[in-house]
């Protein structure tokens, strides 16, 4: 079956390999709180930016939220002289807050998500009875990508693939030489992501991560997370294709899809859900925005009890 939206991703990289296009730079931010790397990512003839998976840091005893671990973004892009021209989310996450309209209205960008966001939308929209004006078709965001859109960063050639499996939505960007995959591969030495969130699957997550493999093996990825790994002190987010290919403990080369689903639903069962679960869902779904204050004037995260 040929798959011209992953031919073209191949060529974008293959280019840059051979000195025919000009490579990225990437800066990642690191937040502990969550385990979540957002990624700076920038042409260095045109300053034009990317933002990719940013954080809005929130207390969930006390409900505040701040803006400490998102002004590290903003101090950067102001230093370096970027223009931002998009915030751009993978999915939508589950384990952090989306900081993606704040930074919009620091530094600018359009917002955009993969366009399965509709699905997400439903199905957290019933799960938290949100209401007819929580509007499910995607609208919160100013561009919706589906498999195969390109789109660029200043100079610099950019593709978006639907990744699903992790969650619907899930959306890898290849921008130059460097794939941004969000939640599909972890670092080798840890893994996969899961893939028992609603509208996840495990077989899917397989092909997606195949597909992403074929790529160049020198290709750049960058994660949107990680969580140290059994015997390594420091945390990482940057690898290659070709290290996930020889080394990715879930998923290296050889590993089939049976054998994949079986390891990856057996995993899952034994996983508890991320904490910041709930508030991330109800803000995420929206774009980053709180929920619509209520008549007293405060916004509120809701909590289904027995849901989930
Ligand atoms: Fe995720």
């Amino acid at each position: 079956m040929s798959d011209s939206a992953l031919e073209t991703a191949i060529a974008q990289v293959e280019k840059v390999e051979r000195g025919q296009a000009p490579a990225p730079v990437v800066r990642s931010f690191f937040d502990e709180a969550t385990f979540t790397a957002t990624h700076v990512v920038h042409d260095p003839a045109t300053r034009q930016a990317a933002v990719i998976d940013s954080v809005l840091d929130y207390e969930a005893a006390s409900g505040r939220t701040s803006h400490t671990t998102a002004q590290k973004v903003v101090d950067y892009v102001r230093a370096e002289g970027l223009e931002v021209q998009w915030q751009l989310e993978t999915h939508a996450h589950a384990d952090h807050l989306s900081a993606a309209p704040w930074l919009q209205a620091q530094l600018g960008g359009k917002l955009a998500i993969g366009a399965e966001i509709v699905r997400v939308q439903s199905v957290f929209g019933k799960i938290f009875n949100a209401g007819t004006e929580f509007a499910r078709d995607g609208s919160q965001f100013d561009r919706l990508f589906h498999d195969g859109d390109r789109f660029a960063i200043g100079g610099i050639e950019a593709i978006a693939l639907h990744v699903p499996g992790h969650t619907p939505a899930d959306m890898a960007f290849v921008i130059g030489d460097a794939a941004f995959i969000g939640d599909t591969l972890f670092m080798p030495d840890y893994g996969t992501a899961r893939a028992d969130f609603p509208g996840g699957e495990a077989r899917q997550l397989f092909r997606s991560i195949r597909r992403l493999m074929a790529l160049p093996d020198a290709t750049r990825v960058f994660l949107c997370h990680d969580y140290k790994a059994p015997g390594r002190d420091h945390f990482a987010w940057e690898t290659t294709i070709g290290a996930e290919r020889r080394d990715n403990i879930h998923v290296h080369d050889g590993v089939g899809e049976d054998a994949f689903a079986a390891m990856r639903t057996a995993r899952d069962a034994t996983l508890s859900l991320p904490n910041l679960i709930m508030p991330s869902v109800q803000v995420n779904m929206r774009g980053g925005r709180m929920p619509e204050p209520e008549s007293n004037g405060t916004r509120y995260i809701k909590i289904p009890i027995d849901a989930l």
